[in-house]
């Protein structure tokens, strides 16, 4: 028999305080929010299994074939349907609840196996005003939900009602994910912690000839070490003028002196992401446009970090570092005009292009709006997001030489608090003094 994990990573009363919240939020009705699928890489072989983040934040578990059910209304219900125990299955795949254990260690009321899913699915919809599950995302599951609503519309005859509104359960669970508890962000601290480790250990291993893979396999390295479950995305690790690819992922490029390095790599623990980017000189002192650039980017993401507060909305560190940026590309020449008029046309976009951060959480661009009823959405304490200028210099018409092919981006991760932001990534050095000093060390 295999042993239990090491149970849960955090204690059920979380995931069942969730489900309270929701079924407040409901009202009335049925909320129904699936795991995410196995899936088949090649063959036999599967990709390593990620449950859903929906999911995860309501119930804490992580095995695949599960869902939840959460019951509003005056006799509120939750219900768990997961694998059986299986003792044949345990011995190639390892441990699995089953509902009688998943029932105490994760705080149901009622558990099932996977497969009664579309037997009693039906009677929990009997009488119920409204359905609350995403659809829209996999047709098939689409296709079971409304299967279940209409076995009870079946029933209309007997004198059942059907639910007369389905809505969407990723819209009000968005909401609750977007503002994170106490161990959410104690989660996030250690995430952040053991990615800036990552980043240090990066720094002291890039040297002239080494590979971008070799840097590579240090972060993962260091991820791993300290029970990170795997990278929150795919690590970019960019020398050289791969640093102006936003999106590279390759990591086959040989490092070269006189390159910078820009790695962005963060962890996934415990179902929470960290997303930190650091650029630094392969050979570890920063040449004279380089440092240049570096500075700018390092300014805008301070006059961006500045605007982290609770009242502010969230286009006011983006504005910040654009407003920054702008005027460095004007002052280094490698825009002309104005600064009203690099802002006006937007000629600043040919060298900083996208935005300067994104929500994170259980995913790495986590859920929540960024706009309310058209208007930018005021930042409140617990929200956390990413602030992350960058420069990415393509050599092309205009543009001075010595800075082609400079490509620099600087990723924090911050927590907004009532008068200003926590930083969780402040570990990862990003002056140009504090880098050249660790550097100097290897
Ligand atoms: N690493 C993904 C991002 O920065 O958005
Ligand atoms: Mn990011
Ligand atoms: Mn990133």
């Amino acid at each position: 028999m295999n042993p239990a994990p090491s149970a849960p990573s955090a204690p059920s009363a979380r995931y069942a305080r969730r489900r309270a919240q929701l079924a407040q939020r409901i009202g009335k009705g049925v909320a129904i929010v699936p795991t995410a699928p196995e899936r088949t890489r090649n063959r036999d072989a599967h990709y390593p299994y990620r449950y859903d983040s929906y999911f995860y934040h309501l119930t804490g578990f992580t095995e695949p074939e599960a869902v939840m059910v959460v019951v509003a209304g005056e006799n509120p219900r939750n219900l768990l349907f997961c694998r059986e125990k299986n003792a044949e299955r345990e011995i190639w795949d390892g441990f699995r609840y089953g509902p009688v254990a998943a029932k105490d260690t994760f705080a149901f009321d009622e558990t099932y196996t996977f497969d009664q899913l579309d037997k009693v699915m039906p009677d929990l919809l009997a009488d119920q005003p409204a359905v609350y599950a995403h659809l829209g995302g996999d047709s098939a599951w689409d296709a079971r939900v409304l299967g279940w609503v209409n076995a009870v519309r079946e029933r209309a005859r007997t004198g059942v009602a059907a639910p007369r509104d389905i809505a969407d359960i990723h819209t009000l669970l968005d909401d609750m994910r977007l503002i994170k508890d106490a161990d959410e962000l104690n989660t996030m601290r250690r995430a952040a912690e053991i990615s800036t480790g990552a980043h240090v250990r990066a720094m002291c291993a890039a040297r002239a000839g080494g590979t971008e893979y070799q840097i590579e396999a240090e972060l993962l390295h260091e991820f791993r070490r300290h029970g990170a479950q795997s990278p929150a995305y795919t690590s970019i690790v960019a020398s050289g003028a791969n640093a102006c690819v936003l999106h590279y992922v390759a990591n086959d490029a040989t490092l070269q002196d006189g390159d910078l390095l820009l790695i962005d790599a963060g962890c996934e623990l415990d179902g929470y992401a960290s997303d930190i980017t650091r650029t630094f000189p392969v050979n570890g002192r920063f040449s004279g446009p380089q440092k240049a650039v570096y500075e700018l980017v390092l300014a805008a993401q301070a006059a961006a970090i500045a605007e982290v507060k609770a009242g502010n909305t969230w286009n006011a560190p983006h504005d910040a570092a654009v407003n920054v940026l702008a005027q460095g590309f004007i002052d280094l020449k490698l825009l002309t005009g104005s600064l009203a008029e690099v802002l006006e046309k937007e000629t600043y976009r040919q060298f900083y292009m996208h935005r300067t951060g994104h929500w994170l959480g259980l995913d790495v661009h986590d859920a929540g709006d960024y706009k309310r009823d058209g208007q930018w959405r005021a930042l409140q304490p617990g929200m956390v997001l990413t602030v992350e200028p960058g420069c990415y210099i393509r050599p092309g018409d205009g543009v001075p030489a010595a800075f082609a092919n400079i490509g620099v981006r600087i990723e924090d991760d911050v927590v907004v608090t009532e008068k200003g932001c926590e930083i969780l990534t402040s570990a990862a050095p990003k002056s140009v003094a504090d880098i050249e000093a660790l550097m100097a060390t290897r």
